[in-house]
């Protein structure tokens, strides 16, 4: 049985939309003097650029509107992360799938050192569309969770899940926002936690060793 523990040392962020889970991380890192290395953006017309580089965080776009897998794309991350000593990412708002060399490049103690943010419960509603997917079911009650990446998707082990009960006088978009915006606490939480306390391992599940109590 693998029992390892980790410490994060210097991470990136990729994205690829609004970034306002990038930016909440980015403020958590500054916060603990523990800022990104890097935050990497696909799309070229993300608020997030200007909202980083105003921080002071060094942001890379490399464009790729590929659909699936994207080796060019993948390399030159690699390249960046080799350059800047990352070796730990926090996938916010990315629209990409990861290929699994890729992955398997950041798992280097037995779990995965890349992390994700999914708007749903796991394993209800992998892939796109999490909040639109509870809306149109009038789901009692919607979240998101937080996992490490594996090569199934939106599959690996969880460090967090937040259920949110529905308001039934909600629209699509008042769900989005309130929705977007725990998410954002969440992921900065979960930073938090990684950067005071590393990660650790048994061989089945990822053990945050603290309790996480999300507001
Ligand atoms: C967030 O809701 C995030 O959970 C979702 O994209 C949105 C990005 O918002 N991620 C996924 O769907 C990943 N499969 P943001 O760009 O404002 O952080």
């Amino acid at each position: 049985m693998v029992d390892s523990s980790l410490e994060v040392k210097n991470y990136g962020i990729l994205a690829s939309g609004q970034g306002s889970n990038a930016l909440s991380l980015i403020v958590k890192g500054l916060e603990f003097g523990r800022p990104p290395q890097f935050v990497i953006l696909n799309r070229d017309n993300s608020p997030l650029i200007e909202k980083a580089e105003n921080l002071g965080i060094k942001t890379y776009f490399l464009e790729s509107t590929l659909k699936g897998e994207d080796l060019d794309f993948e390399a030159r991350v690699l390249n960046l992360c080799q350059v800047h000593q990352v070796d730990w990412l926090f996938l916010a708002g990315f629209l990409k799938i990861l290929s699994g060399p890729f992955i398997d490049h950041f798992n280097n103690v037995g779990f995965s050192q890349i992390l994700n943010i999914h708007p749903s419960l796991l394993p209800k509603y992998p892939g796109l569309g999490g909040y639109k997917k509870a809306y149109k079911n009038n789901d009692p009650e919607f979240g998101h969770t937080i996992h490490l990446v594996t090569k199934g998707i939106d599959e690996g082990p969880i460090l967090l899940q937040k259920v949110i009960p529905t308001n039934s006088n909600w629209s699509l978009e008042d769900m989005v926002a309130v929705g977007k915006k725990i998410e954002n606490n969440s992921y900065a939480l979960v930073l938090e936690t990684l950067l005071k306390n590393g990660l650790s391992w048994d061989g089945k599940q990822a053990q945050l060793t603290w309790v996480i109590d999300v507001k």
